[in-house]
């Protein structure tokens, strides 16, 4: 089947991205990416670019050159998927909040939502695309919803997981290390294939079974999950060695059966991905009666809990064991550098634990502001809003952010922090000066040399 109009169900951080480079590589095909939220929708519509609802570098570039041509944003869901081809599914699929599996499970409710919504409208052949992460399995569901209720319509159902990483998404989707795809009709698989041969070589486009491309999303969050949780592991133990951790990587990192990524030590993973995506695996496991599978990957989410927990308690002991009253800044919010996406950054967690000591936090980060702050905390519960706004707040230039504080903790890798006046820094701030570096991004010699007590992960 030749494509000409592709619709992309959900428009967030893998749907916009991935549309828009497809858009970009395949001016023969009409994208229309649509979603239920129209404020996401104006956003993405929006004719001010730094307005875009997702950050990442390169981005605003091409939806600048396709958005009105051949790629659209829009709520008109039922239009986007008649007039479509080839419909991908890229909606969230977060960790249960009830019911069975609460805490765990993925909840399909969204992908089941649009499932529906396919069977219900479509009136010709469609392919149906997988690309949010799902559990090993779901494409039968999603083929039971179609077939029982789409009208004696053909669906085919394809897994096509998508493995960009925020921050570099653009980098990543243009110059992919492979794309997946899994499914049973060779047919389609070509259709999906001949789109991304636009710009992938043939070689990087690897065909599989529809549940070995479902289940190697799991696995790949997983295993890279483990590595930083596995350095991270090894990080606690350099504290108490007097072993540096990122000397202890680069001399492992360059054994070429292990190699140099993902071994950076740090506060703890986030992202909205990796915890989610083991849990999810952690459950799949369970379900099948495999205790000891299961327990081995959830060990990787107990040592980032620990990880992230370990990061505030070395903070409050190192301040002569309490923050009570005290001014802690927080350089950086979002989960890594590069993303104004905050979800389940290790800096949520630090200044909860924090706010439970009655610190007073300021936080500066380049992309995330005060509202989103204050609604990460907010939806941990801990406390009332009306409480976190009174713990914490955005300053508007980190320099204000830093002032008079008694301690600062480097919660994101953002380049420009490197830059700053740090001099100045001290000289603005209460005695002892302290740095806890979370993401090892400064100089240890040069911050000791200004005078700054200066505690890095694993040093
Ligand atoms: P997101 O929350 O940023 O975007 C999902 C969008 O889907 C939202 O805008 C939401 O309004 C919309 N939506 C939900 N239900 C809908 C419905 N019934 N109809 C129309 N729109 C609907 O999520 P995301 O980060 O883009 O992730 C999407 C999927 O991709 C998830 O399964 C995730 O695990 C996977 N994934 C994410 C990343 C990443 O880096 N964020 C990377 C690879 C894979
Ligand atoms: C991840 C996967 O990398 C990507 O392939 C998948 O599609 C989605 O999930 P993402 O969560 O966007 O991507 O970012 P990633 O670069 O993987 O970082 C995840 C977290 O691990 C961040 O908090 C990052 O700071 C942390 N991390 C990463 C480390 O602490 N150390 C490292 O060495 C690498």
């Amino acid at each position: 089947m030749t494509v000409k109009n592709i619709c992309c169900i959900g428009a967030g951080y893998v749907g916009g991205p991935t549309m828009a480079v497809i858009a970009k590589k395949n001016p023969q095909i009409n994208v229309n990416i649509v979603d239920i939220n129209q404020e996401r929708i104006d956003a993405w519509n929006s004719k001010d670019l730094s307005k875009l609802p997702v950050y990442e570098p390169g981005l605003a570039d091409i939806v600048r050159d396709c958005r009105g041509i051949n790629l659209f944003f829009s709520t008109k869901i039922d239009e986007a998927i008649n007039t479509a081809e080839m419909i991908f599914i890229s909606v969230n699929t977060p960790t249960k909040t009830y019911g069975k599996g609460k805490g765990m499970a993925a909840d399909l409710k969204y992908v089941e939502l649009c499932s529906r919504k396919i069977a219900e409208v479509a009136k010709t052949d469609k392919i149906v695309v997988e690309k949010s992460t799902l559990p090993v399995r779901t494409a039968e569901a999603i083929k039971s919803i179609l077939h029982n209720t789409g009208n004696g319509i053909n669906f085919h159902i394809l897994s096509n997981p998508e493995f960009l990483a925020e921050g570099t998404a653009v980098q990543d989707l243009l110059n992919p290390d492979r794309v997946l795809i899994g499914g049973e009709s060779k047919e389609a698989i070509e259709s999906l294939s001949k789109v991304y041969g636009s710009w992938v070589s043939e070689d990087r486009i690897l065909t599989t079974n529809l549940w070995s491309s479902e289940l190697s999303k799991l696995t790949a969050n997983a295993f890279l999950a483990q590595r930083v949780s596995s350095i991270n592991a090894i990080s606690e133990l350099c504290e108490h060695t007097e072993a540096n951790v990122n000397e202890v990587a680069k001399a492992i990192g360059m054994d070429s059966r292990i190699g140099p990524k993902f071994l950076k030590a740090s506060v703890g993973f986030g992202g909205s991905c990796f915890q989610k995506d083991i849990l999810n695996l952690v459950y799949i496991a369970k379900s099948y009666g495999l205790k000891e599978v299961a327990d081995y990957w959830e060990q990787v989410v107990i040592m980032n809990d620990h990880q992230k927990r370990r990061f505030s308690d070395n903070l409050i002991k190192t301040l002569y064991n309490t923050v009570s009253g005290k001014k802690i800044a927080m350089l950086g919010w979002a989960f890594k550098k590069d993303t104004n996406d905050t979800r389940e950054s290790a800096a949520i967690y630090v200044a909860d634990h924090l706010l439970n000591e009655q610190a007073n936090i300021a936080v500066y980060d380049p992309q995330v502001f005060e509202q989103k702050v204050l609604n990460d905390l907010n939806y941990l519960n801990t406390r009332t809003e009306r409480e976190n706004a009174e713990g914490i707040y955005s300053a508007s230039t980190p320099y204000e952010a830093m002032k008079g504080a008694h301690a600062i903790a480097i919660m994101t890798e953002w380049d420009e922090f490197k830059d700053y006046d740090w001099q100045r820094i001290y000289d603005n701030m209460k005695k002892p000066a302290f740095v806890f570096d979370g993401r090892s991004l400064l100089d240890k010699e040069k911050m000791n040399k200004i005078g700054f007590e200066y505690y890095s992960i694993g040093q």
